[in-house]
């Protein structure tokens, strides 16, 4: 929805109405930000996304006195999780503006050239690289010597990600080499291959641990673990392609200085391409654009850079990204498939979320299965029926969504999907309460797929968070009525204690041994803080 018909909406709303929907929007806004940067796990697209703040912005330039001070506005950038040590970057890490077309690029010369002074046709040398979709990092080194690594954080205070980082066996803790710099902020990108990333999946799955939704936040989950372990068991590689702060050494171009870093010892992308002109520049996107399915990581497009630093320099930055530089966007990765059939989630609110089952297709290198139809009015717009061939897409973000269907290809006998008014697990009453997009079954937790995701949620690693109980052992122990509300888990060590013939030891994959380790994590959680409690009943908004 556009801003502008936002703010016609917003002028039928009363100044009550607008500040329970400004409250509302900064809490959701809130809860979606910690799920991307601290959970690495969105649960809404990139688009949804926008529309929320767009939303927030159209009601507050609207109704400019009712702004919180917890507005989405005055938090900048991701949130620094509470859990890292933190790194202050000696240099900003800087973001990017975007390009989508030959005309933004045109217009990018033609900006660097008005800031220069360049006559209209002085050709500017650009050096082109891949754009990595991972996470990115600033590694501090010392007279040769590694100091620290940090995540970008919020582009001055990153994360401390060291000895994660250290895990990864191509990245040096010494530079290679002459010419050593006294000081340097090397900056690059961590990420997962697509085979590394599917064959992760599959164990999670088989482990019945977390899937990830894509290699970027595979990536992201697995170096983001307070536990280097973790991160050594997962497979991460990095490029190199950038600086930030540099002392006692000085690269005459881009090009010089990420041969350097590959002298040094760092993996650097070979994708890379020098440019002069606006057609040259497109030549490469176009090759770069068929190259992207047979990478084997993902790239979500291309940045160039003015080659020369010395220009670098002198064209300096706006606000928070340089006139240097821009990223030239790639569109999202695009299938067509047979959806075979749709099925209903129950998730632990009772939202009814519909799923595309589909026969397998590569997108991009990624193998997709499944895919988001988000709610009923997105099926109806789109008039997604089983049988139909339908257009994929996945783009960085979240899991891949169905964006629409392909008519021709629609079978005679097709139905209209109807999405069902009753829950499919409990057979409850499915409620739509009015001016919302979800369906939600009414029966709380005597539907039993919301009793045991409220369970999972219970013992997950940021509520309860005890170790042996994970999500596949909660719905053991639910089926079998062992545990069927969350008091139970605690008065488990007593009744086995009171009926030994039943005792969990006796079941597949359990023993005397991790049994006691059961019941000495739980009894390690008798208290936990208070945060984690609140967060752990799983209340809604
Ligand atoms: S240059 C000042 N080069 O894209 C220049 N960034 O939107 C800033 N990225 O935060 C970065 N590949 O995480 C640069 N070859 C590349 C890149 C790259 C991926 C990421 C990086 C940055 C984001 C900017």
């Amino acid at each position: 929805m556009s801003a502008q018909r936002m703010s016609h909406d917003n002028t039928s709303l009363t100044e009550i109405e607008a500040k329970q929907q400004l409250e509302q929007l900064a809490l959701e806004i809130a809860q979606h930000d910690q799920a991307y940067y601290n959970h690495d796990d969105p649960t809404i697209s990139d688009a949804q996304y926008d529309a929320l703040r767009k939303k927030n912005d159209a009601l507050e330039a609207q109704f400019p006195h009712l702004v919180r001070p917890d507005s989405p506005n005055k938090r900048v950038g991701s949130v620094v999780s509470e859990q890292f040590d933190k790194i202050e970057h000696k240099a900003p890490m800087l973001s990017l503006s975007n390009a989508f077309s030959s005309e933004d690029i045109d217009e990018f010369f033609a900006r660097i050239r008005r800031f220069l002074s360049l006559a209209e046709n002085t050709p500017v040398e650009i050096y082109g690289e891949p754009k990595i979709d991972g996470l990115s990092f600033s590694a501090l080194f010392e007279n040769g010597k590694l100091v620290h690594v940090a995540t970008r954080g919020n582009g001055q205070v990153g994360e401390d990600i060291t000895n994660n980082m250290k895990t990864i066996e191509s990245f040096p803790d010494v530079l290679e080499g002459d010419d050593i710099p006294s000081a340097i902020e090397i900056r690059g990108e961590v990420y997962m291959s697509h085979d590394d990333f599917i064959s992760l999946n599959q164990a999670q799955e088989a482990a019945n641990k977390k899937i990830f939704a894509n290699p970027r936040n595979a990536a992201a989950g697995s170096l983001r673990q307070l536990d280097p372990s973790i991160t050594a068991s997962r497979p991460l590689k990095y490029f190199v392609y950038g600086i930030g702060l540099l002392e006692g050494y000085e690269p005459s171009t881009q090009q010089n200085m990420v041969s350097m870093l590959k002298h040094w010892g760092f993996d650097t992308n070979e994708h890379t391409r020098r440019c002069s002109a606006t057609d040259e520049v497109m030549a490469y996107y176009d090759y770069m654009n068929d190259l992207r399915p047979t990478l084997g990581y993902d790239i979500d497009g291309l940045v160039y850079k003015v080659n020369d630093i010395a220009l670098q320099q002198r064209l300096g930055n706006v606000t928070r990204s340089p006139r240097w530089a821009i990223a030239h966007k790639f569109p999202a990765q695009k299938a067509k498939t047979l959806l075979e059939e749709i099925n209903i989630q129950v998730g632990r609110t009772g939202a009814l979320t519909p799923v595309a089952y589909l026969k397998p297709v590569n997108v991009g290198g990624v193998m997709v299965s499944r895919a988001t139809l988000h709610n009923q009015d997105e099926i109806a717009r789109k008039d997604i029926r089983v049988g139909d061939t339908v257009v994929i897409q996945r783009a960085g973000d979240v899991i891949p969504q169905v964006v629409s269907v392909d008519i021709q290809k629609r079978p005679k006998d097709t139905k209209e999907f109807i999405f069902p008014d009753h829950c499919p697990v409990c057979n409850g009453h499915a409620i739509r309460t009015e001016g919302e997009a979800v369906t939600r079954c009414s029966n709380g937790l005597m539907c039993s797929a919301q009793a045991v995701e409220g369970l999972k949620h219970f013992v997950s690693k940021d509520a309860f968070d005890i170790e042996g109980l994970g999500q596949k052992q909660v719905e053991e122990f639910y089926n079998d009525h062992i545990i069927r509300t969350p008091i139970d888990i605690f008065k488990l060590e007593e009744r086995d204690r009171q009926n030994p013939l039943i005792s969990i030891a006796h079941r597949d994959g359990w023993g005397v041994k991790s049994v006691q380790k059961l019941f000495d994590a739980i009894r390690a959680r008798k208290e936990i803080e208070l945060d984690r409690f609140i967060y752990s009943l799983g209340i809604r908004f």
